[in-house]
């Protein structure tokens, strides 16, 4: 695949029902901790979009957020199934009720190694939450305890998800 020019991108999901999911998402988030102050973690580059829309939408003013960074595609289209952690928590999420947010389940080996990875810093709880999940690909169950859309086994771009480091500021998903 080389570099397309915008107008070869086909939308697959607006940014209105990106939207409209998001508010939904954040309505059961609100609901679930009500009464504790969770800490976010925003899976980073991929989900800075979706986090970030999805923090503004919560009625909890008091929670905490975390980031970290990980690299499993390179400049691929397929996992090279090696996740690299290029960038670890720095704060403490320990005795934390822990929200975990990422942009796409596509194999669930990544999720899978963040999850171990959160588990290792002995959080109160962890629950997960993903804009996108690719089915087919899943090599194994993950529990996405909030999960926007699942999708075809296409590559996507847009709402943070690039393909060559860029793309990512697309405001709908997109795809060649
Ligand atoms: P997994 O480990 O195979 O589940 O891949 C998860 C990671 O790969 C995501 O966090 C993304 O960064 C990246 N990824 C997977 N599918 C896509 C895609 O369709 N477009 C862009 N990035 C993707």
């Amino acid at each position: 695949m080389s570099e397309q020019t915008y107008n070869q991108i086909k939308v697959l999901i607006s940014e209105k029902e990106i939207d409209d999911k998001i508010t939904a998402m954040a309505r059961e988030i609100n609901e679930t901790y009500k009464d504790t102050l969770p800490v976010i973690v925003c899976v980073l580059k991929g989900s800075f979009i979706f986090c970030s829309n999805l923090v503004k939408k919560l009625n909890l003013p008091l929670l905490e957020i975390e980031f970290l960074a990980v690299s499993s595609y390179g400049n691929e289209i397929v996992t090279s199934g090696k996740v690299n952690l290029t960038m670890p928590l720095t704060g403490s999420i320990e005795g934390k009720d822990v929200l975990l947010v990422e942009d796409i389940v596509d194999t669930g080996i990544t999720s899978k190694f963040l999850i171990n990875y959160i588990k290792e810093h002995n959080p109160k709880s962890i629950k997960f939450a993903s804009l996108l999940c690719k089915p087919e690909k899943l090599q194994d169950h993950i529990n996405i305890d909030y999960l926007g859309f699942n999708i075809e086994d296409k590559f996507v771009i847009g709402y943070g998800l690039d393909y060559h480091g860029k793309y990512r500021t697309l405001p709908y998903i997109g795809y060649f």
